[in-house]
């Protein structure tokens, strides 16, 4: 088989979480690979719209969540406005799942804090429902997440969700100016609010994802709670063309983004040659 064919999936849902974010949610049109397909929390994959070309997202639903595989995407070019157009119902391609993942059950026995901005949740809102499908296995589960403004807040119905489970501590924010009347949530960037809620670092892993600029001033924040460079994990988003290994588009050095992540921890992005 090519390995550069993609799977037919089948759109059967659209959901609009911004105004500029969707969430498409795609079932395999072969029985036969839907049987099969696995994927672990933390990879991405290739996906295509015929005649437009191939863009890389993660995969932002959950591998305990079987028969279905959801991405969302904010439209920036050619590939993500081409997705747009499409409807409920149409075909488009899928190549996947690539690279490494969030080793979760290195994680079992500890506490969780999950640190996410704008559509930087979307990957990290893979391993909260994979840890939450597994609750029993964790301690504390954490989520600090923030967006610009509360339109931009992606995911409403599972914050919405999160914010009610007795088993979850969840903290959201919006930029200084991005609050309505009626907002309740806290107002401060990231870093901030993770000062503020000042997850415990003995034995917790932290998972982070968002934009370069909350990334680079979140990873002082926790080291200053005492979080080692092992214990924070997060996932990188070089430019990626074959997602396998092939054409050198994703490197960082000796290092394939592809390949060896996309899933680093801070310690091991520190070896990188453009490290943050
Ligand atoms: C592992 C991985 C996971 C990703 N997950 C998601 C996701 O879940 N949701 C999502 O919306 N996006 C995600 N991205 C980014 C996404 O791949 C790009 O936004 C998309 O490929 C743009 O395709 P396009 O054809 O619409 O844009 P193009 O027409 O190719 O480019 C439009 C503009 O976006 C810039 N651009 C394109 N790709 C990137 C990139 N990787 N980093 C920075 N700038 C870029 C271009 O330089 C150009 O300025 C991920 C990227 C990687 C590598
Ligand atoms: S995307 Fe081609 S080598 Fe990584």
């Amino acid at each position: 088989m090519n390995i550069y064919q993609p799977y037919l999936m089948k759109i059967d849902e659209i959901i609009d979480e911004t105004i500029d974010t969707r969430t498409l949610k795609l079932s395999f049109k072969s029985e036969d690979v839907a049987k099969q397909f696995d994927f672990k929390a933390g990879q991405f994959g290739e996906y295509s719209v015929f005649g437009a070309g191939e863009c890389t997202f993660c995969i932002a639903s959950s591998p305990t969540r079987k028969g279905y595989i959801e991405c969302s995407f904010k439209s920036v070019g050619k590939v993500t406005k081409a997705m747009r157009e499409l409807n409920v119902g149409d075909t488009m391609g899928f190549r996947g799942p690539y690279g490494n993942s969030f080793p979760l059950d290195k994680m079992y026995g500890k506490s969780l804090v999950f640190i996410a901005g704008g559509i930087g949740l979307a990957p990290v809102r893979c391993v909260i429902w994979n840890a939450l499908d597994l609750r029993d296995k964790f301690k504390d589960v954490t989520i600090i997440y923030g967006a610009r403004s509360v339109g931009d807040l992606v995911y409403k119905r599972e914050l919405e969700d999160w914010a009610n489970r007795k088993d979850v501590k969840l903290w959201q924010t919006v930029d200084p100016g991005g609050e309505t009347k009626d907002w309740k949530g806290e107002v401060g960037f990231v870093p901030t609010i993770v000062e503020k809620a000042k997850p415990a670092a003995k034995d917790c892993y932290a998972v982070v994802c968002g934009p370069p600029i909350m990334i680079k001033f979140t990873l002082p924040v926790l080291e200053k709670l005492g979080f080692g460079p092992d214990q924070i994990y997060t996932t990188l988003e070089n430019r990626m063309k074959c997602g396998i290994g092939k054409c050198g588009r994703c490197n960082c050095g000796p290092v394939y983004v592809c390949k060896d992540g996309p899933v680093f921890t801070a310690q091991e992005l520190r070896a990188l040659p453009n490290d943050f």
